[in-house]
């Protein structure tokens, strides 16, 4: 059993520390943790007598993986890009012609509520079969007001009706809309809107934690992005943002500056920026499913980032243009082989510092007493053959404030 216990953030030399228990045991109560310890310990207590026992079977338990960066609600993939990427065509160049984040804010505005909630509710089911138990996850493939809130109100009324945590961001500023486009000031006038328009209704309505922007070269500036994530800290919600993923722009210094909860991607990292990140008390998520994807080959620096004493965290960052993939097993994979991460560091940042990242470090993201009883199980005979197994389904039962949410056969 790996229990991740130890000092929040984890950072440097503690980032390898996983907490191992030979033999572990785990007494829930009323979905919380009531005891951890070895089998033996737990058999012992007298309020685990009555207890209704679970034999995992000697496989490998470990807290339910916390996807900290998803864009969980779109109306479809976009696979007829995917191919024209393969064929040369580049990211941002798809983008200029109104493909990318335009062609899914085409495609969400016009699906139905129902349609775009069925698509997130199989998603979620799916997730919860890799051993997820808690997302974040980001609108933005609106970029109006109505189709804004939609998302948000469809992420809080899922978060209700399925076992799976989901934890709100606004991101608005993914990209300007076709409308805003081609226009005097074209920009400006959509953050205009978002500040003056979305901005309170998603703060009345308290449909979002976190504020995003993705600042890069073809999306916002970073005087845009200090403006809008400024407008959201002022109405309370905590900035976060998409940093140095196609460009090097200064958003990640404009991230730890505002006191951002994470700044995400990281692929154009300077050396500057390592030391900002280390220094700070903001997560630097790393998203390698999107290099993946897209076939690039440069990766986040994230040995550097681990060496400077930054809390780094991996996320899936499932979404149609960049990364679709719904596996946190396959972003460990990924952050092993292609990020240079040691097994164990994968693990913890794809648990405790992702639960950290998202502000629930005190209720999940380790094994720990009075933590919520969510947990992921393995069907591997070693920890490290969770990474170490790719594209494989090997999760074999998930568990999310103590009920069992997916069991494999
Ligand atoms: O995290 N970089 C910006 N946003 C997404 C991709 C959005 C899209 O292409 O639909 C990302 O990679
Ligand atoms: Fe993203």
């Amino acid at each position: 059993m790996l229990t991740l216990r130890g000092p929040v953030p984890r950072r440097r030399d503690f980032l390898s520390k996983i907490g191992l228990v030979k033999d572990g045991a785990i007494l829930v109560q009323d979905g919380m943790i009531a005891a951890v310890g070895t089998r033996a310990q737990i058999e012992e207590r007298p309020d685990a007598r009555h207890a209704e026992k679970l034999n995992v079977g000697g496989r490998i338990i470990l807290p339910g993986f916390v996807d900290s960066h998803t864009h969980l609600i779109h109306a479809s993939s976009r696979a007829e890009e995917y191919e024209l990427k393969i064929q040369g065509a580049s990211y941002e160049e798809i983008a200029r012609k109104g493909g990318g984040i335009l062609n899914s804010a085409k495609k969400l505005r016009a699906a139905t509520s129902e349609s775009l909630k069925a698509r997130a509710r199989a998603a979620l089911e799916e997730l919860s079969s890799y051993g997820t138990t808690t997302l974040e996850a980001k609108s933005g493939y609106g970029l109006d007001v109505a189709s804004e809130l939609k998302i948000l109100n469809l992420q809080r009324e899922l978060s209700r009706e399925q076992p799976l945590e989901i934890v709100s961001t606004f991101l608005g500023a993914h990209t300007v809309p076709e409308e805003f486009r081609g226009k005097p000031d074209g920009a400006t006038r959509y953050i205009d809107l978002l500040t003056e328009q979305m901005l309170p209704e998603v703060v009345k309505g308290d449909l979002a934690e976190f504020c995003d922007v993705f600042c890069d070269r073809g999306a916002f500036t970073v005087a845009q992005a200090r403006r809008i994530l400024t407008a959201g800290k002022q109405r309370g919600l905590t900035p976060r943002i998409h940093a140095e993923q196609l460009s090097h722009t200064g958003a990640t210094r404009l991230g730890v500056e505002l006191g951002a909860a994470s700044c995400d991607h990281l692929e154009q990292l300077n050396t500057a920026d390592v030391r900002a990140l280390a220094n700070s008390t903001t997560v630097a998520t790393l998203l390698p499913g999107c290099d993946f994807h897209l076939g690039w080959k440069n990766y986040a620096p994230a040995r550097k980032l681990i060496d400077a004493g930054a809390i780094v965290a991996l996320a899936t960052d499932y979404n149609p243009g960049t990364s679709p993939t719904m596996s946190m097993p396959m972003v460990l994979s990924l952050g092993c082989t292609q990020l240079r991460m040691a097994p164990a560091e994968a693990i913890t940042a794809a648990t405790i510092n992702a639960a950290y990242a998202l502000k629930r470090h005190n209720s999940i993201g380790s094994l720990q007493t009075g933590k919520q009883a969510d947990l992921a199980v393995f069907e591997v005979e070693d920890y490290r053959e969770i990474p170490y197994y790719f594209g494989m389904q090997r999760c074999w039962m998930t568990m999310k404030n103590g009920q069992i949410i997916y069991m494999r056969d």
